[in-house]
Parts: structure tokens; C-alpha cells; sequence
């Protein structure tokens, strides 16, 4: 039986990373609000720092997940600054590291082809994905951005992975239509399709 992901007790058959999240040595006390932020292997215009910024506007504490090839594409070391936590792109075992808060909700921003392919399918071979795949399993809010250009975009896998991530109940922001330069919706619009923060100003 799996609860409701936001309680340990409740919670029997986990793999071990998220169980390392939920309980870990020191169990940090969120207060709420926590949001995952998973960046891939694709560039982001405004910036990741600047999505970041936008999301604590909006009342959310940030932890930032990568992928190993979306490192190349941000500064660890500024995120971790804007953040107080460091960007996590590997399973840790246990005993090493330190936990991070249960997630409130999760935002995959920007995915790339690769990663939404992996994400509907669930070829969780990296941290980031595993974390994707197992937080949709826990019913934990997840909003994809996916950024890839039209000519992955127009492959059948691509389709088929949205509708996949639609049907699982995830939010999907992907304009097909979209000029080439505007793939990557304005950060305003990925705020928006954020769950509301029950206690933000
Ligand atoms: C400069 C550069 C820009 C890229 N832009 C994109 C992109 O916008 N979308 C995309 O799907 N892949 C893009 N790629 C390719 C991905 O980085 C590549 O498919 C990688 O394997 C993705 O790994 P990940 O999904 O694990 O992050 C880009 C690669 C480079 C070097």
C-alpha cells in the first residue's frame, strides 16, 4: 500500500531515493511550498536563475534537480546560491549527503525530447527522471515543459509521450504551433500553470 507520499508512515513500498528524501537523518521542516524544479539537457532563454526567482515570487522554496547533461546548461554554484540548496543530479546513498523536504509539486522545465521520451516511458536511468516518474506516482502536482525543436517534436515517440504524461494527469505546456523562438512558453505562463500556493500572499 502506498499513502498519500507526504507521509512516511503511510508509506510501505518506496524506492529508496524517494524514502531518503521523506526520511532521511535530519528530516527538514518545509513549512509547505516546496517545489522541485527539474532542468534537462536544452538551453532556457530568460535563464534558469530567473525562473527560479519567478517561483520563490510565487511563494515556493525551490530545489533544483538536473539531469547529468543539464548541468552543462546551468551554474550550479548561482542556483545553489539563490536556492540554499545545492543542485542534485546523482542518487546518493545513504548516510551521505543531506535530505531535502518532500516536494508540494514538481515542475520539469525545460524537458527535452530525450527526457519526456524517458519520462512517459519510464526509463528512469538518471536521477532526475527517477524522481519525475516516482513523484507522478505519488500524485504530487507536476507541470512539463518540454523544449525541443519542431523537427523532434513532429516524431510519433514525441505524440505519443505528451499524450502519455496528459493521461497520467500531469500538465503539459507545449504550443506545436508555436513560433521556433517562443518553444519555451514566457516564464510568466509556467508560473500560471503552477498550483496556487494555498498561503500565498
Ligand atoms: C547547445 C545545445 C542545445 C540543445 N538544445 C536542445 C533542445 O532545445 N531540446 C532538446 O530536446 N535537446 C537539445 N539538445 C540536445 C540534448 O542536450 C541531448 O538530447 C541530451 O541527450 C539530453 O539529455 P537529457 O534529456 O538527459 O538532459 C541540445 C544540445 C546542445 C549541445
Amino acid at each position: 500500500m502506498v499513502g498519500d507520499g507526504r507521509t512516511g508512515s503511510a508509506i510501505c513500498c518506496l524506492s529508496w531515493n524517494f524514502r531518503d528524501i521523506q526520511e532521511g537523518p535530519d528530516p527538514v521542516d518545509d513549512n509547505g511550498g516546496v517545489l522541485y524544479l527539474v532542468v534537462s539537457g536544452a538551453p532556457a532563454p530568460e535563464g534558469i536563475p530567473a525562473l527560479v526567482a519567478a517561483c520563490q515570487g510565487a511563494g515556493w522554496r525551490v530545489v533544483v534537480f538536473s539531469t547529468p547533461t543539464g548541468t552543462r546548461f546551468i551554474d550550479p554554484a548561482e542556483l545553489e546560491r539563490l536556492t540554499g540548496e545545492p543542485v542534485r543530479s546523482e542518487y546518493r546513498m545513504p548516510g551521505t549527503g543531506n535530505p531535502v523536504p518532500a516536494a508540494d509539486a514538481v515542475l520539469a522545465c525545460p524537458l527535452t525530447f530525450n527526457s519526456v521520451n524517458k519520462f512517459a516511458h519510464g526509463h528512469a536511468d538518471n536521477f532526475a527522471i527517477g524522481l519525475l516518474c516516482e513523484m507522478a506516482g505519488y500524485g504530487v502536482p507536476v507541470v512539463v515543459v518540454p523544449h525541443c525543436k519542431p523537427q523532434l517534436a513532429s516524431h510519433p515517440a514525441f505524440g505519443e509521450s505528451l499524450e502519455t504524461l496528459h493521461d497520467m494527469g500531469l500538465r503539459v505546456l507545449f504550443d506545436p504551433d508555436a513560433p521556433y523562438e517562443r518553444r519555451l512558453p514566457p516564464w510568466r505562463e509556467v508560473i500560471d500553470a503552477l498550483p496556487v500556493r494555498a498561503d500565498a500572499g
